[in-house]
């Protein structure tokens, strides 16, 4: 199928948070951009469509939703190929962008406390989800070096907390795949986000309260939680940038300089 002339965005986990901020980001700066949504939440999905709308600056723009559970590890290659299928009849054209930040936690924050089973459901949607999509996504995928796969990350990977050694080894995985994934994707670029921390929904399950979140906050240069849109600076310049691939690009307040 041929490339458009517009830049065609699938966000995977863009129902909120960084992924629809991102989605927000992409259509004001990136020329006569189209964005599709996936996430399990059609309700959500609706809602976080009709944000968009709302607030796009382009009338004609593309902006659309699937609903898709992107950690069944068992149906994934299948789970993927009808997002990617679903997403090209949408844009009408192939994807240009392809931006990952959906994700899955276990249910107990230490490695001790987890099965086998618990990590592999969390490897689902971080490791092998990922993977799978971009593997098959090349098809999909306008062949070009303005091209481009971000994917997401977070700084607990290089400052790991105690007990957590088993559940990083799973979440870490992507990483290094991400520069192995540069070589086979080209021209098509790879890219990853190393995530500080961000005021989310995902945050605010790590951190219920204001003592937790000003704990996050003070482990930053700025002594301070980022904003979404902040963080979606980061995936917009791995898109915008055509020469940078396999690189890592980092969002974090200075976490990691703490
Ligand atoms: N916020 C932070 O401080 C922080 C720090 C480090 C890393 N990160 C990473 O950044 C990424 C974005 O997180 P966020 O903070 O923006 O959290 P968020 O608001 O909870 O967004 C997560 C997104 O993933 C979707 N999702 C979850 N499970 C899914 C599944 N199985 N299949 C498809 N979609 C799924 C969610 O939608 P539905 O619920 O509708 O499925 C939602 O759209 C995540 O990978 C997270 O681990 C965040």
């Amino acid at each position: 199928m041929a490339s458009s002339a517009r830049a065609n965005v699938l966000v995977v986990g863009g129902s909120s948070g960084i992924g629809l901020a991102t989605a927000k980001l992409a259509l004001t700066n990136l020329p006569r951009a189209n964005i599709v949504l996936v996430s399990t939440n059609e309700e959500k999905l609706q809602k976080a469509v009709a944000e968009l709308k709302a607030t796009s600056p382009n009338e004609d723009a593309l902006i659309d939703h699937v609903v898709g559970d992107v950690s069944r590890i068992a149906s994934q290659f299948n789970d993927m190929e009808a997002i990617l299928k679903a997403a090209v009849a949408r844009f009408q054209s192939t994807i240009d962008h392809i931006i990952w930040t959906a994700g899955a936690y276990p249910h107990a924050p230490k490695s001790d406390h987890l099965t086998n089973d618990d990590i592999l459901e969390v490897a689902g949607a971080r490791l092998f989800g990922p993977l799978t999509l971009v593997n098959l996504g090349k098809k999909y995928m306008t062949d070009s070096r303005k091209s481009s796969v971000t994917l997401s990350s977070g700084i607990a990977i290089y400052k790991p907390r105690p007990g957590s050694g088993r559940l990083i080894g799973i979440m870490s995985g992507f990483e290094s795949a991400v520069r192995a994934l540069a070589v086979d994707l080209a021209p098509i670029r790879a890219n990853f986000v190393v995530l500080g921390p961000f005021r989310t929904a995902m945050l605010d399950r790590f951190a219920p309260d204001e003592a937790a979140i000003k704990a996050y906050a003070d482990a930053t240069l700025f002594k301070s939680v980022g904003e979404v849109d902040e963080a979606a600076e980061a995936y917009l310049a791995s898109m915008r940038c055509s020469f940078m691939t396999g690189s890592r690009i980092d969002s974090d307040g200075g976490a990691l300089l703490c």
